[in-house]
């Protein structure tokens, strides 16, 4: 069993028998433990006892997982066509499914990470995680037609978590294109997306939402901008969140959306997304890839995804970029 796993009850082990259990060196314990401090977990050291966590988390874990999504399917009437692989700790649950894709067909793998070292965002930025605070994963996913048609892939996956949440009593979710997930304008979520393929299709996508489940205050201040969780979104009184319950809705959703995407595209993704976006009718900045700035009202995202801005009776479209409120 992992190491940390193995702490899962709240209770002590020596650092013998975690190593002995695990199968490492004591060295190696001592760096994992080590390492699980700095991805957010409280660790007890008391010489003579051991280690104990002292809030344990809700660790994922395959089997839970899998009965939940059979729930849903059987409320559904559908199969969800996916295999579960949940690690403690990579560098990037997406870097890992790209990493696989030239050698193995990753079509319906959900691989779930506790910790990521190295979770990327979108535009190069670093997507920071806590250990049991979080939620990560990828899913891989290939389509037949290829980069053109998949251009409103991510803001649809956003529709996908937005009803996924709701459906597990969350408030109303909010979008920002093209897919941050926001509540009361705060972040709490973000989709990468990324595809390997012909111009013409066929396409292998890997789709990467990662979630802030309980992000202490030590996590936030890592992170540029001023976020939210989940926890909060929820409220004081809400039970906690059991992630495993919460994987398998988003996934049950994910599927459904992808298999929609796959046969018509965005379009009937539009109108929802619209109705989302916390920005519509705003008047906004749009930030360019070069740099350059653009402002404009936004009207609403096009047939592929593009944010449309108006600028009085001009009309412009934008396939990337990222946009803020203007102030007055
Ligand atoms: C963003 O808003 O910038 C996108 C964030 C996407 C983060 C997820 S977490 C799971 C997957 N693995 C990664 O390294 N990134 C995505």
């Amino acid at each position: 069993m992992s190491l940390l796993r193995q702490l899962a009850d709240g209770n002590f082990l020596s650092g013998e028998e975690l190593a002995a259990n695990a199968g490492l060196t004591r060295a190696r314990v001592s760096q994992v433990l080590k390492d699980a401090e700095t991805a957010g977990l409280a660790l007890e050291r008391i010489r003579g006892r051991g280690y104990r966590l002292l809030e344990p988390p809700n660790f994922l874990d395959p089997a839970a997982f899998k009965a939940r999504l059979a729930t849903l399917d059987a409320e559904r009437g559908i199969a969800t066509p996916v295999t579960i692989e949940v690690v403690d700790e990579i560098d990037s649950t997406s870097s890992e499914l790209m990493r696989r894709m030239p050698r193995r067909d990753v079509h319906g793998v959900v691989l779930a990470a506790e910790w990521q070292t190295a979770g990327r965002g979108r535009r190069g930025r670093t997507w920071t995680g806590v250990f049991g605070g979080s939620l990560t994963f990828s899913l891989g996913w290939r389509f037949e037609q290829g980069a053109g048609f998949l251009a409103g892939l991510s803001l649809a996956v956003g529709v996908g978590v937005a009803r996924a949440l709701e459906a597990e009593g969350f408030a109303k979710v909010a979008l920002k294109w093209p897919n941050d997930l926001i509540h009361r304008h705060l972040k709490f979520g973000g989709i990468l997306i990324e595809l390997n393929g012909d111009a013409l299709g066929p396409s292998a996508t890997v789709i990467g939402v990662g979630l802030n489940v309980r992000l202490p205050a030590s996590a936030r201040k890592d992170i540029p901008q001023p976020v939210t969780d989940l926890a909060t979104i929820a409220g004081k009184k809400a039970p906690a969140i059991d992630r495993n319950r919460l994987l398998a809705r988003l996934v049950a959703e994910l599927s459904d959306v992808l298999r929609r995407y796959a046969s018509e595209g965005f379009p009937p993704f539009a109108a929802e997304w619209q109705h989302r976006h916390a920005y519509q009718g705003k008047v906004v900045r749009l930030l360019l890839p070069d740099g350059a700035t653009v402002t404009g009202k936004v009207a609403g995202v096009d047939a592929s995804g593009a944010l449309v801005l108006a600028d009085g009776p001009r009309r412009a479209r934008f396939l990337s970029g990222e946009i803020s409120l203007r102030r007055a």
